[in-house]
């Protein structure tokens, strides 16, 4: 089911609110459009009542009707201008064969790792029907959007999948799955090439089931020295790149100020950046790409005015076109939601 470049044109016709996609694609629009990281989750109130009556974060994930439902809160709460699919990154090594836990107030955890080329042995490359939870819901979400705003589909880039498969969580310094790059590159690159297939066809399957636009989110490639980050990330996330012609994509690499050169020749629309980023700098080095970002999303703990002048400020430094008005990483979940409503209130107001 793999939508024509022709069709696509036609549905981003049909999307009333196509501000996203025309930055994207470097057309003209009258404002930037403006979505949050983390949008759909514990800022909202109501995102956390219905968290609490459930079994845990993955019955959120897991359950079509649930995962359309908090996708869809923002969008009703914020008036924000794409909505972005409720799910997780670590739904892929769970396809793969390799589950995880969430733990309330700490985060992931992978009761078992992955370290030996025997243990890749017990996983699997996932089809897109190892996620299909996720397409449910992205089909879901399309129909009762009825083509008001686009939707974000969305997956972990390999070298941060790969970090969590390893680690067996977060960590503030990724030593055993950095490491690993340097004691087993044999090891490391088969596993970058089973989460690599296996990301391809999740989001291939999400682009079929509806999503619009597709973000990668490397969150820890600045982790990376520039030469393991051009050896061990950049040739998997430029195949996920090369095989989704069919929408455009943003790749986002926290914290890889050193890359910006080689994404300028990666084959997607837009880069997203952090806050440590310097506009001017990424403008003049990726002249084509739409740029996306970049507030800190600490800004938002400031009085309303300040994060008024701040948006204002980071608009006129971006420019208004070719650019996605976001923050730098995913909103804290202690935001006040009147903060939140001020930033996307003064990006739409401009
Ligand atoms: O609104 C959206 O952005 C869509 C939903 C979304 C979630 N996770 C829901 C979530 C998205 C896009 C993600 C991506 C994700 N997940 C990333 C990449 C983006 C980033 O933040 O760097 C990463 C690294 C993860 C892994 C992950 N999931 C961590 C480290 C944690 C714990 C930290 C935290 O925020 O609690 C999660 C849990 C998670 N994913 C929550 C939500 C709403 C909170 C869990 C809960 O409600 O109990």
């Amino acid at each position: 089911m793999n939508t024509t470049i022709q069709e696509e044109n036609k549905s981003v016709q049909l999307i009333e609110n196509n501000r996203l996609l025309k930055a994207a694609k470097g057309e003209k629009v009258d404002r930037p459009p403006v979505w949050l990281m983390r949008q759909a989750g514990r800022i909202l109130p109501q995102y956390k009542a219905l968290r609490a009556k459930l079994s845990g974060f993955k019955e959120l994930v897991e359950t079509p009707e649930l995962a359309c439902e908090v996708t869809l809160q923002p969008v009703d709460e914020l008036g924000v201008d794409a909505a972005i699919i409720f799910s997780d990154i670590l739904v892929i090594p769970e396809a793969m064969g390799l589950t995880y836990e969430m733990i309330e107030k700490k985060g992931p955890s992978f009761p078992k790792t992955v370290q030996t080329l025997d243990d890749l042995k017990q996983l699997r490359v996932a089809d897109g029907d190892g996620v299909a939870y996720t397409c449910k819901a992205i089909q879901l979400v399309k129909a009762e959007l009825n083509n008001k705003i686009p939707l974000i589909g969305f997956a972990g880039a390999p070298w941060t999948i790969f970090a969590y498969m390893v680690e067996g969580g977060g960590s503030k310094t990724f030593s055993k799955a950095r490491g690993k790059l340097y004691s087993d590159p044999e090891f490391s690159h088969q596993l970058m090439e089973m989460i690599t297939e296996s990301t391809i066809a999740y989001l291939k399957a999400q682009i079929a089931s509806g999503a619009d636009l597709i973000q990668v989110f490397d969150s820890w490639a600045g982790m990376l020295t520039p030469k393991q980050y051009e050896i061990f990330a950049l040739p998997y996330l430029k195949r996920i790149c090369d095989a989704l012609p069919e929408v455009p994509v943003t790749v986002f690499a926290k914290g890889a100020y050193f890359t910006l050169n080689n994404l300028a020749d990666m084959n997607c629309q837009t880069i997203g950046l952090d806050w440590n980023m310097n506009i001017e700098h990424c403008r003049e080095i990726l002249p084509n790409k739409c740029l996306q970002g970049n507030l800190d999303p600490c800004q938002l703990y400031a009085p309303f005015s300040e994060i008024e002048s701040a948006a204002k400020e980071m608009v006129k430094r971006f420019g208004t076109q070719k650019y996605i008005a976001n923050l730098g990483h995913g909103v804290y979940p202690d935001t006040p939601l009147d903060a939140v409503r001020c930033f996307v209130d003064t990006v739409q107001g401009l």
